[in-house]
């Protein structure tokens, strides 16, 4: 079966993981902290916090963030815990249409600054496309807003001065710590917010007595490994490695793709490519089942990223839905198909193939 997304794992990492078994501490030991810098250094952030997962990650960055009742724009083409983390803060989400390139439409963002009063924007660089950074800016500057980028497909710098952003570590995500996740800021007041909540709201310092902490805020066990973290460190040695294959495979599907499917955007160097999303024009989702099925039985696992969130039963029940022309469109036309460090040459010939086949 040729999946969708995939780990790669080598003896380095394995050789890691199993060493920091031997040693002292399985959980939070020195392998955090030296995974945590080696991260604000990859991804330009004064401060890293490593979490349990990219979920827990969002939580955290949320309750940074925002508070109950705050309005926040987002959405409805993200996994379920980018605006589930608004809902567990209380806070509302606020859907906005998405443009062509599967990015949140930040002209309708800004309609909707003009129009209501927002707390924050949670952003998502959807397949690993970075936003346009000065516009960014100049929304953030303009409308006082605060963002937050949920960054689980991309890896690299933020130039858009964001105020925090989120990770995932999630095995098909392009480095891996098993279940694992992150959140980068460069304020030193929400990293230590981040960092009791990680840890039950708790505190210590030298005045206490030896066995005693205090919790000052309601948090969480969202701490990561230090197994995790000693594959995380290894993995992000590979990490250049991962994304150059990455873009060469994204550069492959976009000269050779047959004229009827099309890439979701121009090739893009910026891009992390933790997807690549292409688009046909089926004539309804049942076409476009019975084509993932035989796809399927050519062993080829595509995927589709996403359905709308605000289409989802729960957020219909709590009156959030609402059909968005472009992400009806995208829904009908777009699929994933696989993109990993280990697929080959062949592999994406046989993808290619099978698609100008039953399409
Ligand atoms: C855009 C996005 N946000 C958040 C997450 C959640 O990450 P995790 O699975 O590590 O909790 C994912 C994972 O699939 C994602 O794709």
């Amino acid at each position: 079966m040729i999946p969708y997304g995939r780990q790669y794992i080598d003896e380095k990492d394995i050789n890691a993981a199993v060493e920091t078994l031997k040693s002292d501490f399985l959980t939070t030991g020195p392998k955090v902290k030296e995974f945590e810098e080696a991260l604000a250094e990859k991804l330009g952030f004064k401060y890293v916090v490593a979490v349990s997962n990219g979920t827990a990650a969002l939580h955290l960055a949320s309750m940074a963030t925002v508070h109950q009742g705050n309005k926040v724009i987002t959405t409805p083409n993200s996994f379920l815990s980018t605006s589930n983390s608004i809902m567990y803060q209380k806070a509302k989400p606020v859907f906005v249409d998405i443009e062509e390139n599967g990015l949140i439409d930040l002209n309708l963002v800004e309609e909707e600054l003009k129009n209501n009063k927002i707390k924050a924007l949670y952003l998502v660089t959807f397949s690993g496309l970075p936003f346009d950074n000065e516009r960014l800016k100049y929304l953030k500057e303009k409308y006082g807003v605060k963002t937050l980028l949920d960054n689980a497909h991309y890896f690299g710098k933020d130039e858009g001065g964001c105020d925090i952003a989120t990770y995932s570590f999630h095995p098909v995500k392009h480095i891996t710590t098993f279940e694992g996740g992150a959140i980068g800021t460069n304020d030193e007041k929400i990293y230590k917010k981040l960092l009791r909540l990680r840890n039950h709201g708790t505190v210590k310092d030298e005045n206490m007595y030896p066995w005693e902490y205090k919790m000052v805020d309601l948090g969480y066990n969202y701490r990561l490994s230090d197994v995790a973290c000693a594959l995380g460190l290894s993995q992000l040695e590979k990490v250049d490695m991962f994304l150059a294959k990455r873009r060469q495979i994204a550069k492959y599907y976009h000269d050779n793709l047959p004229e009827k499917i099309k890439p979701l955007y121009p090739y893009n160097e910026k891009s992390s490519y933790h997807l690549f999303v292409v688009r046909y024009p089926f004539n309804s989702l049942e076409e476009k089942a019975e084509f993932f099925i035989k796809m399927r039985q050519k062993g080829i696992g595509l995927q589709y990223h996403y359905i709308p969130i605000n289409q989802q039963p729960y957020y219909v029940k709590k009156r959030y839905f609402k059909k968005f022309p472009k992400m009806e469109k995208y829904y009908l036309e777009a699929f994933s198909l696989p993109i990993y460090y280990s697929l080959t040459q062949k592999e994406q010939n046989y993808v290619i193939e099978c698609m100008e086949e039953l399409l």
